[in-house]
């Protein structure tokens, strides 16, 4: 919040590209706080809140502990002008890679302009502390920091299954469907797994339950009965190599449906495709042998 000077001059321009840049400096200005602070943090306790009010910089601010394990701390805070709303977690995940210790930020971290309605989320980079066993301590900070403007009005939503269909469906009816749907915790604890295989789900459980007022905008088509035995191919693919007669004389030579091995296994003729395939991987051997002899190089056609 020391830089909070940086909002005001974002709530203040006009132009929301000037504003964009105001918010991306003051996202990368708190990081800067941590610059040679390679002391042992003092973690706050579960519960531990702190409170700031500012009017003199003109802001107000609350934060709480609100895990201990893993230790995530959730703040808010406000323009007293109401001119902006800043508000996130701090919540890094801890990884030790023997010389140094990696922080990695999962809490999201959300600004508000509320004058001009615009809302941007960032997540902080990665923090990195060196030599943490010998050697001087040194703080390193990378990764990529990407302030997204989220104000475009959401349009629409898209939901479904891939293996299944999907629909579309107006914002405000989805998520009304989502607060509904809530999968209870006993489900969801079965799908996290134990120490067992993953069983493969089949596509037929938990299908997609049709929001109403959704459009459908796609529909698998059931697979034919003898999918099985034809490589799981659809009724689609399984047309994709069959040669008909207008074809003959109009489809280019190295069309895969003229390959005398492919020809053979639709036809059935197991050992003939085999004999036909070593035929023609000999044959495409041997060519690549002669164009390794000469300058001559291969060509697209
Ligand atoms: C925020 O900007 C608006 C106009 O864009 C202005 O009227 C208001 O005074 C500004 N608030 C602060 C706290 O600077
Ligand atoms: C942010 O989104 C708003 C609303 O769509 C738009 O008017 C504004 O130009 C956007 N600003 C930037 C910097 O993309
Ligand atoms: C979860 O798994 C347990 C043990 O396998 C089973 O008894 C229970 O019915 C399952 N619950 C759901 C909701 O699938
Ligand atoms: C599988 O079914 C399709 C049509 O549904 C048919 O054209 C094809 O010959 C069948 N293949 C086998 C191996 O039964
Ligand atoms: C290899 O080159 C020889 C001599 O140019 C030719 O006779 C033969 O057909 C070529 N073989 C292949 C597989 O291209």
């Amino acid at each position: 919040m020391e830089h909070t000077y940086l909002l005001q001059q974002a709530n203040a321009t006009q132009d929301s590209i000037e504003r964009m840049k105001c918010v991306a400096a003051f996202a990368v200005s708190a990081v800067a706080s941590q610059w040679e602070r390679t002391g042992k943090p003092f973690n706050p306790l579960l519960g531990e809140t702190y409170e700031l009010v500012r009017e003199d910089l003109g802001f107000r601010l609350i934060s709480e502990q609100v895990s201990h394990h893993p230790p995530i701390s959730a703040f808010h805070a406000e323009g007293l002008q109401q001119d902006f709303v800043f508000h996130g977690s701090i919540y890094p995940k801890l990884k030790f890679w023997g010389k140094s210790v990696e922080a990695e930020p999962k809490g999201i971290i959300t600004l508000e302009l509320l004058k001009h309605k615009e809302s941007y989320t960032w997540t902080n980079p990665t923090c990195c502390v060196h030599n943490i066993i010998v050697g001087q301590l040194w703080i390193e900070q990378y990764g990529n920091m990407e302030i997204t403007n989220h104000s475009k009005k959401k349009l629409c939503s898209l939901y479904g299954k891939w293996t299944e269909c999907m629909y579309v469906v107006e914002p405000a009816a989805f998520e009304a469907h989502k607060k509904s749907d809530k999968k209870t915790p006993e489900e969801k604890k079965n799908k996290s797994g134990g120490e067992e295989q993953e069983e493969v789900p089949s596509p037929s459980t938990d299908t997609v339950q049709m929001i109403p007022g959704s459009q459908l905008l796609w529909r698998i088509a059931p697979r034919p009965p003898n999918s099985t035995q034809m490589y799981s191919f659809t009724s689609f693919a399984m047309q994709l190599n069959e040669l008909h007669k207008d074809m003959e004389g109009l489809i280019p030579p190295t069309d895969c449906r003229l390959r005398p091995d492919i020809r053979a296994m639709e036809n059935g003729d197991i050992d003939h495709a085999s004999e036909e395939k070593k035929r023609l991987e000999e044959k495409q051997r041997a060519s690549r042998k002669n164009r390794s002899k000469s300058d001559e190089e291969w060509k697209t056609k």
